[in-house]
Order: structure tokens, then sequence, then C-alpha cells
């Protein structure tokens, strides 16, 4: 079977392999990132600004000083648009006295947090990507937050993001998003160091795993989501990466991986970034994330309606590469270790069958019931390799696994699976700091009645009660014991449609990035 294959790779995909990979190797994707400046404080005589506003209450200082410059006409013109300040909103005017435009952010009445601050940086980013003035400054005077800045500049990176890597003729005619964005803030030093050493990474981090979820499928697969991959890493101090192919996988019997990729032209791969960042000796942290570069549903195939988003199916492998990207660019004091399970999910000759019973790396077996349960099946095979060469202390698998998540918590949260109350603590806490939420589901000891086969240790679906607790639990059999677990079921934050949130625009999020980074930031590294 295996021979038939790469056959029929060599004969008839060369072109087509050709033609993927240069697409692959351009330069990673869209528009060159703009570097905020920072400057101190002042009240621009004219030009393009943003500032604040706050619901209720006193107004903030950048607005009041604002309005006095402009002699009582931006007061007039939010009060005549009937703009309350509500957080999340904006509002643009033109001809404010001798300002070409004033931007209003509404920041509602919270307490000054960072994410509130990423959420004003995001709108004002957002308002910059779509503006064409030559350069905006954005005024927050606020003092008590000496960073303050560098999450503005951290959730401006995050708001502006645009893929238009296939946009040919647009990218010359368009010139909005170019003009320059500066911060006028209390402290402009502090801001700047800090986003250059601990946010500018993790804003670099999320955008290389944006790209990767948005490109096609035909640029993505298993073999270029590695080559993108090392290209990120060049340079990057303390890493090592290490890739299976399918002999390698073959030697190690890693047949639940091999199992979802065997009907692909593309051949699978797991891919293992381990990050040296703590004290030598110390057990890792390990992050698993599913990359299912296309899921078609393999033979029990999906319906044709929306079947091209599962090209995001490997968002959870893009989160925990770009998770230890960020951690390893800035230089958090952590061994972490990113694995990614990689593989298309295609109907053929060659393909894995309902009814196929598999036996994974650890000797356990299941029977398929559905080939388009294919996230836990090369799941158990990553986590099983990182627990048995690593011995991690925290495993965290990230996974696009369900479309139940997303009935139980509609695009407002991912779901949390974990054993572990301190883990799951931990997780929660970091998802409220850093904007990516997480609302913990139970994993139910009746759970395993679903999992149960007549001639396997277990199936990999079955029953439709809680499709996302299932799916936990059988993931959950292959974690060692003596090892902190948890599973994030990303399947409804992947991809926005709406655009809902500031820091995260329609489409790809590359949610967890930043959980994550939270996550080691509070937990792992505030302990030492
Ligand atoms: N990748 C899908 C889950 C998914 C669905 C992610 C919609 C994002 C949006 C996953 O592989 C899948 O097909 N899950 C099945 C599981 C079932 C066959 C046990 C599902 O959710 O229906
Ligand atoms: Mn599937
Ligand atoms: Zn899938």
């Amino acid at each position: 079977m295996r021979k038939l294959r790469s056959m029929t790779d060599r004969n008839a995909r060369v072109p087509s392999l050709l033609f993927a990979l240069a697409l692959a190797w351009l330069p990673p994707a869209a528009l060159a990132q703009r570097t905020p400046d920072f400057a101190v404080y002042a009240v621009p005589a004219d030009g393009a600004v943003m500032l604040t506003m706050r619901q209720g209450g006193a107004q903030d200082r950048a607005f009041l000083d604002l309005d006095s410059a402009s002699g009582g006409a931006l007061a007039r013109a939010v009060a005549s648009a009937a703009f309350k300040g509500r957080h999340g909103t904006t509002l643009t005017l033109h001809g404010i006295g001798p300002y070409s435009q004033v931007t209003v952010i509404g920041r509602g009445d919270e307490a000054i947090t960072p994410r509130l601050l990423e959420d004003i940086g995001a709108l004002a980013g957002k308002a910059g990507a779509s503006s064409k003035a030559p350069r905006m400054e954005l005024l927050w005077p606020e003092a008590g937050m000496a960073t303050g800045g560098a999450h503005l500049a951290f959730g401006a990176a995050l708001g502006e993001y645009r893929f238009d890597t296939y946009k040919t003729a647009q990218a010359d005619a368009d010139r909005a998003g170019q003009g320059a964005l500066v911060l006028r803030v209390s402290d402009p030093e502090a801001a700047r160091s800090a986003w250059a050493r601990e946010w500018r990474p993790v804003a670099d981090s999320v955008r290389f795993a944006r790209d990767l979820v948005t490109e096609p499928a035909n640029v993505i697969y298993p073999e270029s989501f590695v080559e993108r991959t090392r290209a990120a890493f060049a340079g990057v101090p303390g890493v090592e990466i290490e890739v299976l192919d399918v002999p390698a996988m073959e030697r190690l019997k890693m047949q639940s991986l091999l199992a979802v990729g065997q009907g692909s032209a593309r051949p699978p791969r797991l891919l293992v970034v381990r990050y040296r960042g703590g004290a030598a000796g110390e057990a890792p942290v390990a992050f698993v994330g599913k990359g299912i570069t296309f899921d078609s549903g393999g033979i029990s195939i999906k319906p044709g309606e929306n079947m091209w988003r599962m090209k995001y199916d490997m968002t959870g492998a893009a989160t925990v590469t770009g998770t230890v990207l960020g951690l390893a660019k800035r230089r958090a004091k952590v061994n972490a270790i990113a694995v990614a399970a990689l593989a298309e999910n295609m109907p053929s000759g060659t393909a894995a069958r309902p009814g196929d019973v598999i036996r994974t790396m650890s000797g356990k077996t299941y029977e398929i019931m559905s080939t388009d349960a294919e996230g836990r099946m090369v799941l158990v095979d990553a986590m099983w390799f990182v627990q048995t060469r690593d011995k991690p202390r925290v495993l965290i698998d990230v996974a696009t696994l369900t479309g139940s998540v997303s009935t139980a918590l509609g695009d407002e949260y991912a779901g949390l699976f974990s054993r572990d109350d301190a883990l799951a603590d931990a997780l929660l806490a970091a998802g409220r700091t850093s904007g990516e939420e997480l609302w913990r589901l139970p994993l139910h000891p009746s759970y395993a009645k679903d999992l149960e086969s007549p001639i396997a240790d277990l199936r990999n679906g079955g029953g439709s009660r809680a499709g996302a607790g299932v799916g936990a639990h059988f993931i959950g059999a292959w974690v060692q014991p003596g090892v902190a677990w948890a599973h994030l079921d990303i399947a409804s934050m992947a991809w926005r449609d709406d655009g809902a949130l500031p820091t995260m625009p329609t489409g790809a999020s590359a949610f967890g990035v930043r959980l994550l980074d939270r996550y080691v930031r509070d937990t792992l590294e505030a302990g030492r």
C-alpha cells in the first residue's frame, strides 16, 4: 500500500507538489507589521488622533484636552452622534477643530488592566488599518501601569492583523494601513522596552500562527508546516527541532497518527520543538496540538457546505508551535515543548475505514467508528510520544476537536477539560487575564460507556450525548499516571466569522497563544 502511494507521488504529483512548495516558501505572509513608535504624552496640534472615552463618570484626560483644543467641538460631535463610550465601540469623526480625524474609542467603565489596554490598542490598530492617514497618534496619558503602552502596542498588532498574500491587485492600490502609529503615553521608555522584550515576541507568534491557519491546504500541509516552522525558529537560541517522517513513525508503531495520514498524497509528520529556558533537568511543560491540515472527514466524509473551513483544523498545532516560538523569542525561564501532530484527513483507496482496528504507539487499541473523529487519533500517539521521551510535568493538548463544544459554549469560550483542579484553575485564570477565555466542562466517568468496543480496548466515538466530553475522555485514556493534563477544545474559537472581538479580527484567531503564554508567565515563571 505504501509503495503504491509513493509511486503515485513520484509520477503524478511532482508538479503540483513543486508548485505548492514554491508557494509555501514565499516570504511569510501579508503586510509587514507596523512598528509602533512610543512618545511622551502631549496634545498634538493637528493631524489624525485616537483617544478613549469613558461610559459615564468623569472623562479621560486626553478627551478633555482634545475637547478644549477643539473649542468644544469634540464633545458636541460625540453628543450629536449619541456615542456613549461603550467598551468595544468606536466613533470616527472628521474635521474636529484642527484635527483631520479623531477616532474615539469607547472603554466602558472598567478598571485599567492589560486586557483593557489590549482592547483599546486593538480598536486603534483596526482603525489605523483602514485609514489612509500617514500618521495616527493614540493618546493614553493615564499613569498607573508603567508598561501600559506595551499592552496598547500588543493590542494594536493583534487588531490590525490582515492577510493579503493573494490579493494581487489590491496591495498596490490600497494604501490603507500603511501610516505610522504613534502611542503617546506617560512613560514611553518603559513601554518601549516592555514591548520589545516581552510582548512583541508574542505578537509576532500570534501572527505566525494566524498566517499558518489562514493559508489554504494546498499551501500548508504537514511538510510545508514543518518548513514554515523551521524558518520562523531560525536563529532563535535554546531551541531544537525534531521531525518524524513516515518511516520514523512506523518504527515507533504510531499507527494511529499514520492511519489518519494514509489516505492523503501528502504524508504526515510529527513535529517536536523543544525550548530550554529553565533549569537544566527541570521537567518541561508539553503542549500538543492537533494539526489536521485539511479535514475532509476521510471516508466518513463531511458535507460540502463549509468544508473549506476545515483548513483551520490545524489551529491547535499552529497555536502550540506559536506559543513556544513566543516563549523562546522572549527568553522565558521555562522548559517547554510544542508537539504538532500533522496529517491531512482525506478519503482515498488507501484511507482508513470505519471498523478498522488501530493499535496505537502505547499498545492500546481502538476501533474506528468515524474517520471524521481523526483529531483524537493523531493526538494520542503524539501525547504518548512526548510523555515517553520527555517526561513532562504538565501536558496540555489543544485541538479543534468537536463541533459539539460550539453547541455548548458558542464563540465566547473554548472548552477546558481536566482532572487536575490546580491546573484547571491556573488555565481559567490565564484565560481571564489574556482575554482568551475558557469554560470548564466535565469528564464524567460515564463517558467511558460511550467508548466501549466489542473487539478493541476502546472505540473512537459513539453515543452522541456529550460529544466534546467523550472526545476528551478518549484522549485522557492516553495520559500517564502523575502527569497533570488538560485538554482545550478550541473548535468554537479558532475561526471568527464576525470579527466580534477587538483583538480577534474576522478569520483565524490563533486562539491559545496568548492564553498559554499567560499561563507560563503567571504559573511556571512566577514560581521561580
Ligand atoms: N475538525 C472537526 C471538528 C470541528 C467541527 C472543528 C467544526 C471546527 C468546526 C473534527 O475532526 C470532527 O469532525 N469532529 C466530529 C467528531 C465526531 C465524528 C465524533 C464532530 O464534531 O462531529
Ligand atoms: Mn473530523
Ligand atoms: Zn478535525
